[in-house]
């Protein structure tokens, strides 16, 4: 494996080339990565980065929103079945006929969810800045694409907006139950329980802090506690445990896996730098129209 390692750090500085990790990645995907965090963060490497090829370790979305915001680069993802269940409870034509119900009320896009859907979208939002996404609207009314978890959750936080959801979810996170959160605080009462906000808005509630994925990692750098219940996927507790070994890390169940996110490995990172395959292409309308619905998120200040 070091020797893997070392062939694709020499491939990435004879092409100019970076790796984006998202959280969930394989633990070991950090070792080539030269930018590992949450959506938001990822995004704004692909926007500043000056190399030729961006490889992604992460599913689907994330790559092709990396295209769609630095479309002279050749993104490459090392897994082409690396999709993201959320991203697919929703289709361009699911998409055109959810906003027909709701004329004039605009259009709230999570990251997680194809090039065609954002495209049809006002304005775009990751978990880390949802809530300042749909602030900045100014709006008492918004439509919320896919997840309808995030939607509720946002609508809480925002006294006076109402948001009217599409019915997605993720999976690994919406089976969290209210009973797992009550068992870990009878359990561990001294550990602060961290949430990202794809559970349900009842299992947000019961948390200490609930927010994205770097925001989970960030929470626990600036605590001073040392005992945290991670209810999000395993890929954050790994890192967590890597990084601090001196405190305590509880993942919430033991299946918060997402697949998709497992599936790239380093030889497929290799494989893909080496010969420059599964490249991200987009139809240039639909690139143009889904940019403007990311670059206006990336202009509001969070
Ligand atoms: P983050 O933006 O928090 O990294 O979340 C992405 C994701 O897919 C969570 O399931
Ligand atoms: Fe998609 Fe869920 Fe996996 Fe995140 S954890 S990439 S929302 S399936």
């Amino acid at each position: 494996m070091k020797n893997l390692v070392e062939r694709i750090k020499k491939l990435k500085s004879e092409k100019n080339a970076i790796v984006l990790a998202h959280s969930y990645q394989n633990i070991e995907i950090d070792e080539v990565a030269d930018f590992v965090g949450d959506s938001l963060y990822l995004s704004r490497q692909a926007e500043k980065t000056d190399a030729d090829i961006i490889v992604f370790a992460g599913v689907y979305f994330m790559a092709q929103t990396a295209k769609i915001i630095s479309p002279s680069k050749k993104v490459l993802l090392p897994n082409l079945h690396a999709g993201c269940l959320m991203a697919d409870m929703i289709n361009h034509e699911q998409m055109v006929n959810f906003k027909k119900n709701y004329p004039d009320i605009p259009v709230v896009c999570y990251i997680n969810s194809t090039a065609e859907v954002k495209a049809e979208c006002d304005i775009c939002c990751t978990s880390s800045n949802a809530v300042e996404i749909v602030r900045s609207l100014n709006t008492k009314r918004v439509l919320f694409v896919p997840d309808a978890n995030l939607g509720k959750w946002v609508e809480k936080q925002l006294n006076g907006v109402e948001v009217i959801a599409y019915n997605g979810n993720c999976p690994v996170h919406h089976n969290v139950k209210i009973s797992d959160i009550k068992e870990a605080r009878d359990k561990y009462p001294l550990a602060k329980i961290l949430i990202h906000p794809e559970c349900k808005p009842e299992i947000s509630a019961l948390g200490d802090y609930v927010g994205s994925t770097s925001g989970i990692i960030d929470y626990v750098k600036k605590s001073p506690e040392k005992q945290f219940v991670i209810v999000t996927e395993k890929g954050v507790a790994d890192r967590l445990k890597r990084d601090y070994p001196d405190r305590e890390f509880i993942l919430i169940k033991d299946d918060m896996l997402c697949e998709s996110m497992k599936l790239t490995t380093l030889e497929e990172i290799w494989h893909a730098l080496e010969y420059e395959v599964n490249e991200i292409n987009l139809d240039e309308e639909v690139r143009r129209l889904s940019y403007n619905c990311i670059d206006r998120m990336l202009k509001v200040p969070v």
